[in-house]
């Protein structure tokens, strides 16, 4: 790299060389095939991307189709991506955009951020790859590579910090090649700036990065205000009777969002306090792990199967004493959205 080209000039020229190229959603300007990829891949890889990407264009191959579905097959087809609020977001712009926009997605990302689940870094991403906007992005990955390129210390914990490194990420654009320069700072961030071990010899900015010639990429960004991770712990109840399966709708806010799921209690002994009264037999199975942003929850799954002999009015009766939700049957249940723990859980080769 010439040392005295200008970062932005750097990065479209590494990306054009080095950075990713052929993933599905690239080389299209079509708006709502880069909206989906863009939301999927909030949060989440490229290579955990691609099949769900793949899956959903083939059942919703335009924004008319994916507003005109329940949201229940928009659940479905995201169990096991994870963050579910986003899956909620993407069926409600969907129809944000077939009722008030006539189907067409804005060309501006100004518009496009007022709609659900759209950000001012995803609205900037989608306006650049499919119109050429000359628009920042600003995402976890690009803080990253910005704050140790510029040595932006500030703490980006506080709003007016970030204010700031959004209005250097503006001043920093080139005229030319914004789209490579959006995939560039994206590509970096996710396979060269990396958290823990940045490659700073492969890295096109290494020669004015801030960051490394203070020897310290690590420090970047500040961030004074970290979540501290907490810890839970549920006893699940995988509960069968003649081949269905009890199961409850989770709340529409909090982790695993109206997603169809387990029963769970908040101990073993609460729950044995119900199953002391019940005919059938329990099987206590292997703990989950499950780890999630702001949390690791442990998971202790119980199997119980009600003997097909109980009648209706001691099956109605059980009921009364579970958390609302409804029988399934296997392939039903598997054909919802599932949070992907309990997806796998039913579908264990040691779990027939
Ligand atoms: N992360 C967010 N958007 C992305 C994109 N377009 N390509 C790769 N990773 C991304």
């Amino acid at each position: 790299m010439t040392a005295a080209l200008p970062l932005a000039a750097r990065v479209v020229r590494w990306q054009r060389k080095h950075g990713r190229q052929g993933l599905p959603w690239q080389g299209s300007r079509d708006p709502y095939r880069v909206w989906l990829s863009e939301v999927m891949l909030q949060q989440t890889q490229v290579s955990t991307v691609m099949g769900y990407y793949a899956r959903f264009l083939d059942r919703f191959p335009d924004v008319h189709a994916l507003a005109a579905t329940a949201l229940d097959d928009v659940l479905a087809l995201w169990s096991g991506l994870g963050y579910y609020s986003r899956a909620r977001n993407l069926h409600r712009c969907a129809q944000v955009v077939v009722d008030l926009h006539g189907g067409q997605f804005p060309r501006d990302s100004a518009t496009l951020a007022a709609l659900p689940g759209i950000g001012r870094s995803t609205a900037a991403a989608i306006a650049a790859f499919c119109f050429g906007e000359r628009v920042a992005i600003l995402d976890g990955n690009v803080k990253r590579v910005l704050a140790r390129a510029l040595g932006f210390d500030a703490d980006l914990s506080k709003a007016t910090s970030e204010r700031a490194l959004w209005g250097l990420a503006q001043s920093l654009l080139p005229n030319r090649g914004i789209e490579a320069y959006t995939q560039g700072l994206m590509d970096l961030g996710a396979g060269v700036c990396t958290l823990r071990r940045p490659q700073c010899g492969v890295c096109p900015l290494e020669t004015l990065c801030v960051a490394h010639r203070q020897g310290r990429p690590q420090a970047y960004p500040v961030k004074s205000r970290r979540s501290a991770r907490g810890r839970r712990e549920h006893t699940l109840l995988w509960l069968e009777h003649r081949g269905r399966i009890w199961l409850c709708r989770r709340p529409d806010a909090g982790v695993w969002a109206g997603l169809w799921s387990l029963p769970e209690w908040e101990s073993a002994d609460r729950l044995a306090a119900l199953t002391n009264d019940w005919h059938g037999e329990g099987a206590v199975l292997p703990v989950i792990e499950h780890a999630l942003t702001h949390f690791d929850w442990t998971l202790r799954p119980l199997r119980w199967t009600l003997p097909s002999s109980m009648t209706a009015g001691e099956l109605a009766n059980l009921e009364q004493s579970l958390p609302a939700g409804r029988w399934f049957s296997t392939v039903d249940a598997l054909a919802s959205g599932l949070p992907a723990p309990v997806r796998k859980l039913l579908t264990a080769p040691s779990n027939p």
